[in-house]
């Protein structure tokens, strides 16, 4: 995920940029970059990889006294961790850094073009400063003023222009940003843990702020006025910051899942259809079905994806796991389509299995979160997920994503219209307070027993096997996940008090079929937690979703729930939720 800082003070301000954006290197990127304005010039760096490589290309950059400074991480979602993709964008004497999404970028730069301006890099962010020089007639406030006016979609930006050679332009939109100040500097960043340390108090800017700073005098504008400041003391505990009040980076990254997945449908959807830039039509011709492959995690959203290819596309759709599959000697047609799904697109078995489908002549795509990855690099095409860093080691967001790119792609290779449903995923995917309450007081009661079953049918079936896998992964407790017509063929002889069923019962497919399920375990007498918008009486517990119209809302709302059970049940038996035992984050051996 990206991050920004800012910096306008007389104390080594090429220090102080690289300096900030090392404490954001927590979040993620693959490139960085910061561009300096001192006595009317503007001076810039960029750099993919690590801020090391950065601080290595701008070394025999010195500058001495007052200065104005932007710096930004770019975790790539639109266009390739390239220089020119990296932050600082420019205009002609311009300079902006942005995180967030501008919605409605494409039709800017379609504007901007037709009057003939150029533009170099594939980012929303460059229609910024293209957009702010072509309102640049005699005032750059008002310019600025205009150009976030015409913005759609979340922001925060630092823009720099050498017209206005003491000036720092900023506003805010959906996306963080912040002003902390020391007797003598002035900082904006993005959260909280590169200020720390650095400034004694702080303004955590609303959505819909904006205004510039002018010889080191801060100009903030809320509803079109300027507004008194109101500083706070900033907190002191760098660790805290990072994970942005949360208590666990896994809260963080549950917490994230409603804006990330804005991210993933980013430029991809509107009401008319679905688009992916990075494939050619062609790409899917000849293709007589599919085969998807990927481990743990990835392997159940791979599960939904079937369950959603088969029904909206009508194309066969298999789905294997890394391990099994590289032994098995498979039988490889060349009109299979391969897919592979890995959040950290380094997985030994994963990969093992693409080299052995693209050596046999398949087609091969990749679903990855991470640009320039092994797997990324091997495939012949990627849809990137676009969840960026997660640190947390039991996957959330990078699930929730991939579901939706497979849901994307179901779609697209069906020429269905779910588009009105898919857009209310997010909203669906917002942790709700009282909710996330209820479960935390819930989770007290499953703590012991002698082991859970999760339960649901079609994709409720994966998302019941990734609910358990969750909740081993760090609870440590045994849990395991069932197509719930499965049950009467073995399991059910484990039911007893001490068995705890874990139900996943929509209202929109096979409602009768899982009900009468769980009442075959109510009747053993197995205590029975029902995630649901139909409350039934055999149970023992009930968490309520909201009542929708369509079987991939409930699974998303599901989805948050199960997560939350697991990390609160973690919480309570005083694991480590962010490092749980035995596990790594990135499998890259056999
Ligand atoms: C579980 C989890 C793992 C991964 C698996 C594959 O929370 O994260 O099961 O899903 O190791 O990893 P990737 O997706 O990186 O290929």
């Amino acid at each position: 995920m990206c991050g920004i800082v800012g910096y306008i003070g007389n104390n080594n301000i090429k220090k102080q940029l690289l300096d900030g954006l090392k404490e954001l290197e927590y979040r993620g990127y693959d490139s960085a970059g910061f561009s300096i304005l001192k006595d009317g010039e503007i001076y810039s760096y960029k750099a993919v990889g690590k801020i090391t490589n950065l601080a290595q290309k701008a070394k025999d950059f010195e500058i001495d006294g007052e200065a104005l400074g932007i710096a930004h991480t770019r975790w790539a979602t639109h266009g390739k961790p390239t220089e020119i993709n990296a932050h600082p964008h420019f205009a002609e004497f311009s300079a902006v850094v942005h995180n967030g999404i501008i919605e409605n970028y494409q039709s800017i730069k379609q504007k901007l073009q037709k009057e003939g301006i150029e533009f170099l890099s594939q980012t929303d962010t460059e229609t910024i400063v293209k957009l702010f020089e072509y309102h640049l007639k005699n005032d750059s406030f008002e310019a600025f003023k205009q150009t976030i006016n015409e913005l759609h979609g979340a922001y925060a930006i630092l823009l720099l222009t050498k017209k206005e050679p003491d000036t720092m332009f900023f506003a805010k939109m959906g996306s963080p940003l912040l002003i902390a100040k020391n007797d003598d500097e002035i900082f904006f960043a993005s959260s909280d843990a590169p200020v720390i340390g650095k400034a004694k108090e702080v303004i955590y800017l609303e959505d819909g702020d904006y205004g510039y700073i002018k010889d080191k005098k801060i100009h903030l504008f809320r509803d079109n006025k300027e507004i008194n400041l109101s500083w706070t003391t900033l907190p002191q505990n760098k660790e805290f910051a990072k994970k942005e009040g949360f208590r666990f980076f896994m809260e963080k990254e549950i917490y994230e899942q409603s804006s990330v997945l804005q991210e993933t449908l980013m430029g991809r959807i509107d009401e008319n259809g679905i688009y992916f830039e990075e494939i050619d039509k062609d790409f899917f011709e000849g293709i007589r079905d599919i085969t998807i492959c990927a481990c743990g995690t990835s392997y159940h959203a791979g599960m939904v994806g079937s369950y959603l290819i088969q029904r909206n596309a009508r194309i066969k759709t298999n789905v294997e796991i890394g391990s099994e599959f590289r032994y098995k000697n498979p039988i490889l047609n060349k009109d299979t389509l391969f897919i592979v799904i890995s959040q950290s697109g380094e997985t030994a078995d994963t990969l093992e299995a693409l080299k052995m489908a693209k050596n046999a002549g398949l087609k091969t795509l990749a679903i990855c979160n991470v640009d320039n990855s092994s797997i990324v690099r091997l495939a012949n095409k990627t849809l990137l997920t676009r969840a960026g860093i997660e640190k947390g080691v039991a996957s959330t967001k990078a699930f929730a994503t991939q579901v939706m790119v497979l849901w994307l792609l179901a779609n697209y290779l069906g020429n269905k219209n779910e588009n009105n449903i898919i857009m209310q995923v997010s909203k669906v995917c917002k942790v709700n307070d009282k909710l996330h309450e209820k479960i935390k007081r819930l989770s007290k009661r499953y703590l012991h027993g002698h082991g859970f079953f999760f339960i649901g049918r079609d994709v409720f079936y994966p998302l019941a096997l990734e609910g358990a896998l969750k909740l081993k992964e760090i609870s440590y407790l045994h849990a395991e996940g069932y197509p719930a017509g499965e049950m009467k063929h073995g399991p059910i002889a484990l039911a007893d008090p001490e068995l705890y069923t874990i139900a996943l019962l929509s209202k929109n497919l096979l409602f009768e079929k899982t009900k009468s399920n769980i009442e075959e375990l109510s009747s053993r007498d197995s205590t029975i937690l029902t995630i649901s918008s139909q409350e039934i009486e055999t149970t023992d517990d009930f968490i309520k979703i909201n009542s929708t119209n369509h079987y991939m809302l409930e699974f998303y709302e599901m989805m948050v729930i199960t997560q939350l059970l697991a990390m609160e049940i973690s919480i309570r038996l005083g694991n480590d939720v962010d490092m749980p035992r035995n596990l790594a984050k990135s499998v890259t051996v056999e």
